[in-house]
């Protein structure tokens, strides 16, 4: 275990543990908005900073929490002043490419000073690249809705954790977004969906109605459940996992309802049949003919 100092209170960490979970763990509110606990950190956003510094001596260094691993004796402090002006800028920032955004705000919010204040200005839509091809255009277009992209990196993460790497971050500056390859709907998507739960802005929108799901200015055909027709995994996932995992398509694509009915039944069908067949758990009933 490695003992370092958190707030001034002595604490005990795992070897690696990161100062963010570490934090968490002993009660700190620290926030975050690129981190998410099914990909690797990346420190994109910068607004889980806390200080530094070993406690010997030596002046303090602002880090990111979600990277920064614990080391032994390290003096920790989760809010001093450069904290707070350095997550109060982030936020003011952030909320210049996605002012709409809910999380953003509640962001602004927590972390006080200017940030807030920036909640209160008009938005400013142009300072926006939505981008021809990119999801959002479409997006809006059909669903009037989807905050600004902030860069954060979890779907384009989550993506290439769940193995189909359908979109990346294309450009710099301004001009940076997510999209497919050359700025195009991404090819290799295949609508399972992940990226927009997951995307802290609501910047990816997903639409479902009859039987087509759209996203990224592609659109999926949803195969439907076999127990009750209600549409349940894009064509192309399923075809695709169906293969990956070697289960049937039909087996991959009943929902979760008819799923358990169907085992519940199979269940419940074992002490019928018994009975029907005349036998108990140990051997054929009292009273029924063999
Ligand atoms: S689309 Fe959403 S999840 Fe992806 S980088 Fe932008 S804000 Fe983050
Ligand atoms: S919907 Fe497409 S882009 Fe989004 S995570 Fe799934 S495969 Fe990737
Ligand atoms: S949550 Fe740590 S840099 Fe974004």
């Amino acid at each position: 275990m490695i003992e370092l100092r958190l707030d001034g209170e002595l604490v005990l960490a795992s070897e690696g543990e990161r100062l963010l979970d570490v934090a968490r763990r002993v009660g700190r509110r620290i926030p975050t908005l690129c981190d998410h606990p099914a990909v690797e950190p990346e420190g994109a956003c910068r607004l889980c900073v806390v200080e530094v510094r070993d406690r010997a001596e030596g002046p303090g260094r602002v880090v990111p929490s979600c990277l920064e691993r614990v080391q032994p004796g390290l003096d920790v402090r989760t809010v001093t002043q450069e904290v707070k002006l350095v997550r109060q800028t982030v936020v003011r920032l952030l909320l210049r490419r996605a002012p709409e955004s809910a999380a953003l705000r509640s962001l602004a919010e927590e972390v006080g000073g200017k940030s807030s204040e920036a909640v209160r200005e008009p938005t400013e839509p142009a300072e926006i690249n939505w981008g021809k091809s990119s999801g959002a255009v479409w997006a809006s277009e059909e669903n009037a809705g989807g905050a600004g992209c902030v860069l954060c990196g979890i779907c384009t993460r989550l993506c290439a954790a769940a193995g189909y790497d359908a979109i990346s971050i294309q450009g710099r500056g301004a001009e940076a977004r997510v999209s497919g390859p050359g700025g195009e709907p991404p090819e290799a998507c295949t609508g399972c969906g992940v990226c927009a739960r997951a995307c802290p802005t609501g910047h990816i929108l997903l639409a479902e109605s009859g039987g087509v799901r759209r996203i990224w200015g592609r659109r999926f055909e949803m195969i439907r459940c076999g127990g009750c027709g209600e549409a349940t995994l894009p064509r192309e996932l399923a075809e695709l996992e169906s293969r990956r995992l070697g289960v049937t398509l039909v087996e991959l694509t009943h929902c979760p309802t008819c799923k358990r009915r169907s085992s519940a039944e199979k269940f419940g069908e074992l002490p019928a049949r018994r009975t029907r067949e005349g036998l108990s758990e140990s051997g054929p009933m009292k009273g029924v003919a063999r």
